[in-house]
């Protein structure tokens, strides 16, 4: 296994080679108004929870005014914050209390597309076909006799195609732009410089005010082939993990964004950084975004779309680290995100395959769905990233084990998803439910200052259950999800040889994958027949309950080798 021979100690390296980042959906994660939806002091008021975890760093999906057409993903102003969401003084005091607390804070920068609220866009709208306010987004004339055919044969990933016709001045049908993603959510033209001084501006901004770094949305995305040509495919349908080539995904342009972004970062104190929404496949397209001058890290999504598996798995775990190797990055596993079906029920169909367009219908019936046996492998799953070198990214609810919310209403789905797909996709709102902070339902199981919320009246509905994996819940009970996370953490903390750094396969048997760190610390992931303890060794913390020496199927420890 290829190590980074220059690697220096722990406390001398930047943060992010080793950090463990904690993902907050805003909107879902705590409401300090009683509005049923999730704030900035909300976030603030449960600091002491996220330090108590043991995370180095927290990310704040997109906290800009937007009307939440794709719950923030829509920005209409880069340089505030979203007045439901609070104030820029509510942000900046939440910047440094971060701080205070011993973390890092990250925000979630939307260079892809703006909303079609943005003054911006609404400026293209009212200026003529040609002016250089239309220049700032991708307008095309249509095809066909009279431009009623879209201009090229794009489809956007939330279903239909990706080119939306306007209405001109005059009343008439007229143009065509294009957006990759939802009908309000136009995409930049990156062609034009205007839109690079404007996102290097809006870095500053939040550069100035303490962030320590950058997750940038679709960060694939911004460039797209010259002359825009179709995608040739027997099926046009653009599939956000589509292995082919597109003409808008992983163009060459994209690098020499990052590498200026780069030096924007350098040029502030501290390690700030920015982590890459790079949907690009094999993992040497990901190393590309991490060569020494771009980007410092880029979500590995390739634990989304393997098999529960171990010999896919070491494959997949191999192939990254050698491509990441080449480039000295680290890598930075992913179980979870906003975007993807729960790891607790993705692993007990046996997937751990669940992109942003992977519904559970697809993988499976959802009522087979056994949930004690998909928390057993989302625990044993958790030991085996937080073990492997490198940083990882947890997604808020992880750490209780939250399943996916299979139970909203069609009247209550937001996702644009739902609609684009004509009804046929059910989207992302499963795996955004606010979180259960309490076991009674007050207030909505504790989401809400208002104790007269009920759950069901939290932004999406919580259902009768939610209160079974409440913070309140586990906290302090031994056996509880929380506390694994906890330990995990702590122990990631103590152990020098965790994080970034050498690693070494052990032959466990087929069923098995087992791989020791510096400080004779080895995880061992069982997916088969109960097998014995590595004969001598110490356990420090196990998934689920050991029998005795002998560790059985879909758990992982966590033991201290017998030397000699
Ligand atoms: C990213 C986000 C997703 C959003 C999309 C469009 O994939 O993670 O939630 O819908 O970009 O901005
Ligand atoms: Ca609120």
């Amino acid at each position: 296994m290829s190590t980074h021979p220059a690697l220096p100690a722990r406390n001398q390296r930047p943060w992010w080679r080793d950090a463990v980042t904690y993902q907050i959906y805003i909107r879902s994660f705590a409401d300090s108004n009683g509005d049923g939806k999730g704030d900035v002091e909300g976030i603030r008021s449960r600091l002491p929870y996220l330090r108590s975890l043991g995370v180095d760093a927290i990310w704040i999906t997109p906290w800009y005014p937007s009307p939440q057409n794709d719950h923030g993903y829509d920005v209409s102003d880069y340089m505030n914050i979203e007045p439901d969401y609070g104030t820029l003084a509510d942000a900046e005091r939440l910047i440094k209390e971060t701080h205070d607390h011993g973390m890092k804070l990250l925000v979630d920068i939307v260079p892809n597309h703006s909303s079609d609220q943005h003054v911006w866009f609404q400026q293209a709208l009212a200026a003529a076909p040609g002016s250089p306010e239309r220049d700032r987004y991708i307008f095309r004339e249509g095809k066909g006799a009279n431009g009623e055919l879209p201009p090229n044969n794009w489809q956007a990933v939330f279903g239909g195609s990706a080119w939306h016709r306007i209405t001109e001045a005059d009343g008439k049908l007229g143009q065509w732009y294009l957006h990759l993603f939802a009908v309000e959510q136009p995409d930049f033209n990156w062609e034009n410089q205007e839109i690079h001084e404007h996102f290097e501006e809006v870095l500053k901004f939040w550069l100035d005010r303490g962030v320590d770094g950058f997750r940038i949305d679709v960060a694939h995305g911004m460039v797209k082939a010259p002359g825009l040509p179709d995608v040739v495919a027997a099926d046009p349908k653009a599939e956000m993990l589509a292995p082919e080539n597109r003409p808008f995904w992983d163009q060459d342009g994209v690098h020499e964004i990052y590498r200026k972004w780069r030096k924007i970062l350098d040029s502030y104190p501290g390690d700030r950084m920015a982590v890459a929404e790079a949907w690009v496949s094999p993992a040497s397209r990901i190393a590309r975004y991490l060569r020494p001058d771009e980007l410092a890290n880029s979500f590995n999504f390739d634990f989304l779309s393997s098999p529960w598996e171990p010999a896919e798995l070491k494959k997949m775990i191999n192939r990254s680290m050698d491509a990441l190797a080449e480039v000295g990055a680290p890598s930075s596993w992913v179980f979870n995100n906003h975007d993807v079906v729960r790891s607790v029920d993705r692993f007990d169909l046996g997937l751990l395959a669940g992109n942003a367009n992977t519904t559970l219908e697809r993988h499976g019936d959802a009522k087979k769905f056994d949930i004690a046996r998909g928390t057993r492998r989302a625990r044993a799953g958790a030991l085996l990233m937080l073990a492997l070198p490198g940083g990882a990214y947890i997604y808020q609810g992880e750490e209780l084990a939250l399943p996916e919310a299979r139970d909203i209403p069609e009247d209550r789905l937001t996702d644009p998803r739902w609609e684009m797909s004509l009804r046929t996709d059910r989207g992302r709102d499963g795996c955004r439910v606010p979180l259960p902070w309490t076991s009674l339902p007050i207030g909505a199981f504790g989401f809400s200052s208002d104790a007269n919320r009920e759950p069901e009246h939290a932004w999406l509905p919580q259902g009768d259950h939610w209160g079974k994996f409440s913070v309140e819940g586990q906290d302090g009970d031994p056996a509880s999800t929380l506390t694994m996370y906890r330990q995990a953490l702590a122990i990631r903390k103590s152990e020098a040889g965790l994080g970034d750094g050498a690693m070494t396969w052990i032959d466990a048997g087929d069923d098995v994958i087992a791989f020791s760190r510096p400080g004779n610390f080895a995880c061992l992931l069982n997916f088969g027949a109960a097998i014995e303890l590595p004969a001598g060794s110490e356990v420090l913390l196990s998934s689920n309950p050991l029998v005795g020496n002998v560790i059985p199927t879909d758990t992982a420890v966590w033991v201290r080798l017998s030397v000699g």
